[in-house]
């Protein structure tokens, strides 16, 4: 027995409609946290990812907390790596 093409596509479609959100949108977004009892200032976070890391007049992170878009989870990643007082996490 032999079915055209048409009739293959036809039985291999979901009888569910799928998701209207994709995987991506699911997924919790990335959060930065910065321990500003730890921050000594060293703007290494800034340097790696400006976008993302702002600096007082003193040199000191303002960030506490933020969600970080999807575009600059790299940026983020590399902030965290950056900082040698461990004073920005991500979760
Ligand atoms: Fe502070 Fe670390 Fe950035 S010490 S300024 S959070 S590199």
């Amino acid at each position: 027995m032999s079915i055209s093409l048409a009739a293959a596509r036809e039985r291999r479609r979901p009888t569910h409609p799928i998701p209207a959100t994709t995987r991506r949108n699911e997924e919790k977004a990335m959060k930065i946290t910065v321990d500003r009892n730890k921050c000594s200032g060293h703007a290494r976070c800034n340097a790696v990812a400006p976008e993302l890391f702002e600096l007082d007049d003193a040199g000191y992170v303002t960030l506490e907390e933020s969600e970080v878009p999807p575009h600059l989870e790299a940026q983020a990643r590399r902030g965290v790596m950056a900082c040698p007082e461990r004073a920005v996490s991500l979760s």
